[in-house]
């Protein structure tokens, strides 16, 4: 009978080779799936060492990738098509170096009516967004104003490059934020900044965002895709069915009161331990020392990250714990 050790180190070697078969055997195929020839106002790539990160970059730089339409469209498409793909593990938004988005596109909502807007649902677009069960980072360089903030602020996590600038300027031109700003922002950076941002329209840099926690991390221009992207690898090393749920249980802080979100997490948390990302390895040992003879069985668990999470062991007709992880505290 194989030892503990054996057994683990086969497991073990068994998923890794199989992990890489698959990532080897699909990374090709990817990269030509996210051809950008049929996109005119974004481009798609596949980036990352493993090729398992999509990077959308806004393109329409002349109007400072104003939100227009057609780009929202694209940008939805290449969002389901990431969403839907399970090579993929994290999703990267980004702009160029003077603008992540400098709002939606004024000329093209110049002649909207209340009643056109109403019978078109305007921005409805944007829905795709919030809708990806992936994780969504924003990479924002320079302006993120108006609808470039509040795409910014659809995203999970938002890092930025110290020249950025947010702002939600739309109260210059008579309207108000309509893409999530007045509610989103509040309930981000509080009541009090948000109103301030909103009211006066002005500007505010990446530091500043930061500190307000709107932001999590700010890097030097250059360094801002790569820093996002060892981010979204980060992301990736982990189970996507986990990574999907603990996205769904935050947001839903932002979608319910504390008791039902509790209630949530805690549904959520222990539907966790029913899913196939606790990998279990059985060992019935039958030599070990004489001193431990009246164990009848032991079941390991893995994380799909292939870590010893803890072990179960069974002596005769009881069953102990050995804790190894908080997971089982
Ligand atoms: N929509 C359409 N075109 C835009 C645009 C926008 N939101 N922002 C900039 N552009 C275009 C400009 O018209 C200009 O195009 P042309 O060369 O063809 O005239 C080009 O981008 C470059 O812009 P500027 O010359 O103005 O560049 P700048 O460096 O002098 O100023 C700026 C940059 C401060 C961002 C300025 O462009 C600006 O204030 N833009 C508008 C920002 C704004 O009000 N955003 C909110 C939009 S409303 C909204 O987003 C509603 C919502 O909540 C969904």
């Amino acid at each position: 009978m194989a030892s503990v050790a054996t057994v683990t180190r086969a497991l073990l070697g068994k998923n890794v080779l199989n992990k890489c078969k698959v990532v080897s055997a699909t990374s090709q195929a990817s990269i030509k799936f996210y051809s950008t020839a049929s996109y005119e106002n974004i481009k798609v790539e596949v980036v990352g060492s493993k090729k398992n990160v999509g990077l959308i970059q806004l393109n329409r730089p002349k109007a400072l990738n104003a939100l227009c339409k057609p780009l929202f469209v694209e940008l939805g498409k290449a969002v389901n098509d990431f969403d839907a793909d399970s090579n993929i593990a994290a999703i990267i938004i980004t702009g160029n170096e003077k603008a992540f988005a400098a709002g939606a596109d004024i000329k093209e909502m110049q002649n909207n009516t209340y009643s056109s807007n109403t019978k078109q649902g305007f921005l409805r677009e944007w829905e795709d967004i919030s809708n990806c069960g992936k994780p969504i980072i924003a990479a924002v360089n320079g302006f993120a104003l108006g609808g470039g903030c509040e795409l910014a602020m659809l995203c999970d996590i938002i890092y930025a490059g110290e020249k950025a600038k947010f702002g939600q300027p739309e109260i210059n031109i008579g309207t108000i934020p309509g893409a999530g700003g007045t509610q989103r922002l509040p309930r981000y950076v509080g009541k009090s900044k948000a109103m301030e941002i909103v009211l006066t329209g002005n500007f505010f840099d990446a530091h500043e965002a930061e500190k307000m926690g709107l932001v999590s991390k700010v890097f030097p221009v250059e360094k801002l895709l790569e820093e996002t992207i060892k981010l979204a690898e980060r992301i990736g090393t982990h189970s996507p069915l986990i990574v999907k749920l603990a996205k769904q249980a935050v947001n839903q802080a932002y979608e319910t009161t504390l008791k039902s979100g509790l209630q949530f997490e805690k549904s959520t948390f222990y539907g966790t331990f029913a899913t196939v990302s606790l990998i279990f390895a059985f060992y019935t040992p039958k030599s070990l020392n004489e001193s431990s003879s009246y164990i009848t069985f032991v079941t390991i668990f893995y994380s799909s990250e292939l870590k010893v999470l803890g072990l179960h062991v069974y002596l005769q007709n009881s069953c102990y714990l050995l804790q190894h992880n908080p997971i089982f505290g």
